[in-house]
């Protein structure tokens, strides 16, 4: 298991408690990441003083209870006279089971407070409560398990029973305990960050927004101190929510990790959060630091369809053509980019022992993947956390290829003109506005992982044809504007 200094798991966790230890593979197979301490207080004094006589809490993959203890606390300092605290905690692995009844025993020799450990699966259990309509708890705190769930998979049948499309367990937890919340209810859940942004989570973003205001988010800004179940480094958030609430300003907290010794708050109004008639209803933290000097330049106001241009992911899929893949090309193939193929903000092609494909066969099964010879520019899918920036864009230039068409690999988004090739102008313009800063700041806000999605690229706000225009012809005449250059140039077009 790899140690996470976010969740250090078992070896912190159980090293009193042996009895929930677990082999590797189980961990992960159960998403068994158990909060520190410092996490847990943090997300318990999330939750407003409650001045209820009895608070009902929730508290979904419980593990050993570490988030249940940390409520009791908090609720122990500031409870109404009188008042109790009612704990169910719902738990799958019966070794940890074991850990949590031990720690539920001292917990029910405090003053007023109940506990009951539900053994089994949560969402089973959640989905017959909704079916009988039960909305009990008052609370919720939520460390979920973090893994996908398979498209054919019973829990996926389940959530689905009870209007929930959730494609990873954390997303699944969240919304069933939203909706065992009583109107007025609260939830603090620590997640991964990808559901901000993530295309298959739009209908968790969606069931959010619907069922609850977004009260407050606080963001881990060490990706590499956080999750990294699915092979994609990302950052995680505390997300409280406040069910049938009235959306109001969110309040936005930052720390590098655990530690919360460099925390940072402020308040961003609801409108810089989800914008105003994004479809995909992406959920973007404004970073203080880098403030959002984009949206503040007027220069850049166009949407990518508003320009006439699109963006696709290279619609090669090497492994499904595979066969027609060429090492080195003869006069009848037509090119194949790969990211591998860009380097130091070029295009270097065909590449003397490159590890993939340099060509790919001409014929009737390939054509129909292949663009027309011309300028496009290229943003790679994937970069790694060291690059200085996610977004690397480059231009295609075909003088640099044999004429007729090109063949784009999968992990390269393309930006094109309705499959065809763009202005030259343009398409120089255009690289050089996706490699300035300010648009890598304005990307940072809202997208916490190394992935540049297609999606990423259509939302982002872009300068008109004239102004791209501009921008092309200065890159033609420097031919060897430095990235400082690029950067005030892009940040000085007003
Ligand atoms: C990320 S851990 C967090 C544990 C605890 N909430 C904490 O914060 O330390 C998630 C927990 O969910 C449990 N779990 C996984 N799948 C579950 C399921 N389907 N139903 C209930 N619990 C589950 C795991 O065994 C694990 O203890």
């Amino acid at each position: 298991m790899a140690t996470l200094a976010l969740f250090p798991v078992v070896q912190a966790a159980t090293a009193n408690a042996q009895e929930g230890k677990h082999a590797p593979t189980s961990q992960a197979a159960l998403g068994q990441f158990m909060t520190p301490d410092s996490i847990a207080e943090f997300m318990a004094a999330q939750f407003e003083p409650s001045t209820l006589e009895e608070v009902r809490l929730l508290d979904a993959g419980a593990g050993q209870g570490a988030l249940s203890r940390a409520l009791a606390a908090r609720w122990s300092a500031l409870k109404q006279p009188g008042g109790r605290l009612v704990i169910d905690a719902f738990e799958l692995d019966p070794a940890m089971i074991k850990v949590l009844r031990e720690s539920f025993d001292r917990l029910n020799q405090l003053d007023r407070v109940s506990t009951t450990i539900i053994p089994g699966d949560f969402i089973t259990n959640a989905v017959e409560r909704i079916q009988r309509n039960e909305r009990s708890y008052t609370h919720a705190i939520l460390n979920p398990p973090y893994k996908k769930i398979g498209s054919d998979s019973p829990a996926r049948r389940s959530l689905a029973s009870v209007g929930i499309e959730a494609v990873n367990l954390y997303s699944g937890f969240v919304a069933l305990a939203l909706e065992l919340l009583q109107s007025d209810g609260e939830l603090v859940a620590i997640i991964p960050r990808s559901f901000c942004n993530g295309p298959y989570y739009k209908p968790f973003r969606r069931l959010i927004l619907q069922r609850a205001a977004i009260v407050s988010i606080h963001l881990f800004a060490a990706r590499d101190k956080a999750f990294a179940g699915d092979g994609v480094l990302q950052e995680n958030v505390i997300l409280r929510l406040r069910k049938g609430a009235r959306q109001a300003d969110v309040e936005i907290s930052t720390s590098t990790d655990a530690g919360f010794a460099d925390l940072i708050r402020y308040t961003t109004p609801f409108s810089q959060i989800v914008l105003a008639g994004d479809r995909e209803q992406f959920i973007r933290i404004p970073v203080v630091e880098q403030g959002n000097k984009l949206a503040s330049l007027k220069a850049y106001r166009s949407s990518l369809s508003e320009i006439g241009l699109s963006v696709s992911t290279g619609p090669v899929v090497d492994f499904r053509l595979k066969r027609h893949l060429r090492s080195m090309p003869d006069e009848t193939d037509a090119p194949l980019l790969y990211p591998g193929h860009f380097a130091e903000g070029k295009l270097q092609w065909p590449r003397l022992g490159f590890k993939k494909a340099n060509a790919i066969a001409l014929n009737a099964d390939t054509a129909r993947w292949l663009y027309p010879h011309g300028y496009y520019v290229v943003v790679r899918r994937f970069s790694s956390k060291e690059e200085r920036r996610r977004i690397v864009a480059t231009l295609v230039d075909p003088k640099v290829l044999p004429k007729g068409p090109i063949g784009f690999e999968n992990h390269l988004n393309v930006l094109h003109r309705s499959r065809g090739p763009l202005p030259e102008d343009t398409a120089r313009g255009l690289s050089i506005y996706l490699n300035a800063r300010v648009v890598d700041d304005w990307f940072r806000q809202f997208n916490g992982h190394t992935q540049v999605n297609a999606t990423d690229l259509r939302t982002l706000p872009y300068p008109n044809i004239a102004r791209l225009t501009e921008l092309g012809r200065w890159s033609k005449a420097n031919p060897d504007a430095g990235p400082d250059e690029i950067d005030k140039k892009v940040a000085g077009l007003q």
